[in-house]
């Protein structure tokens, strides 16, 4: 397993945002995590990457314990979230956006910074060409001199997405990925998310587009006011009585 949810609560004040949530997810898999608006998948995500520490529970990747690590810490062991448009620089170039990220999410961190200035020049070239060869793979290197601010909008997510990939992750969390998109956008981000799996990357994927996270996802976990109301494959999930019922009963249907 890459990563184990073991038995997560989070309470805000009286709210209890999440409630023993429990599963787990397979090196090279793709999860769809689903559930009603404010059923908790937000919370869970900030809970795995450190962003909220959980009020119970633990988090295990790779076999070690991460619960309590901060962010930065838990992106160094290679479990990333993608940043929304409002996390990149807006006044930098595509490449300035990926060389500050790769500084920020790779180096050696403080002690990296008093090291002589031969060794800074190369962490530099190094910076530069891994954020060269990101961009490449993610079809953006036509636009690396652009402003991050004059991108539109799917080229932003596609630069969220290229931004987590500075850190080389094992493990890549996308919230929402696709709102907003038009559906050629939709088309080809799902494209890409399937091409990261094909790097080895795992995915955990929370969407609100039915029918694109059953096309993608090997295996859908359902939350529904915090708990987990089903795991099992689209198919399973999808004639899950339960879940068609906490689909009915929300107004919003995400
Ligand atoms: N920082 C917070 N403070 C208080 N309540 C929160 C906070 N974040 C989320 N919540 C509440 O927790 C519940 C789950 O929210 P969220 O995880 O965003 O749901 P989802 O992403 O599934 O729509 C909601 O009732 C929401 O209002
Ligand atoms: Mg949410």
């Amino acid at each position: 397993m890459i990563l184990e949810i073991k038995e997560i609560s989070r309470h805000f004040g009286g709210l209890a945002a999440l409630s023993g949530v429990s599963f787990a997810l397979e090196p090279g898999e793709i999860l769809g995590l689903i559930g009603p608006n404010g059923a908790g998948k937000t919370t869970l995500f900030n809970v795995i990457t450190g962003f909220l520490p959980p009020t119970y529970g633990s988090i295990i990747f790779h076999g070690e314990d991460i619960t309590g690590l901060r962010p930065d810490q838990v992106a160094r062991k290679g479990l990333v979230r993608t940043f929304q448009s409002t996390n990149l620089f807006q006044h930098k170039t595509v490449l300035e956006n990926l060389i500050i990220a790769y500084h920020l999410q790779v180096q050696s961190g403080f002690w990296g910074l008093l090291v002589n200035s031969a060794r800074a020049k190369a962490d530099e070239e190094a910076a530069r060409k891994g954020s060269l060869e990101i961009l490449e793979y993610m079809s953006l290197t036509d636009l690396k001199d652009e402003m991050a601010h004059n991108l539109p909008h799917g080229h932003q997510r596609a630069l969220g997405v290229a931004i987590a990939l500075s850190a080389r992750p094992k493990l890549m969390l996308l919230d929402e990925p696709l709102t907003g998109m038009n559906p050629e956008e939709s088309r080809r981000f799902i494209e890409l998310i399937r091409g990261l799996r094909g790097r080895g990357i795992s995915l955990m994927v929370v969407e609100h587009d039915m029918k694109a996270i059953m096309g993608l996802s090997h295996r859908i976990v359902v939350l529904n006011y915090g708990r987990k109301i089903a795991e099992g494959t689209p198919q399973e999930v999808q004639s899950n009585q339960q879940v068609i019922e906490a689909y009915l009963g929300s107004e919003t249907g995400t």
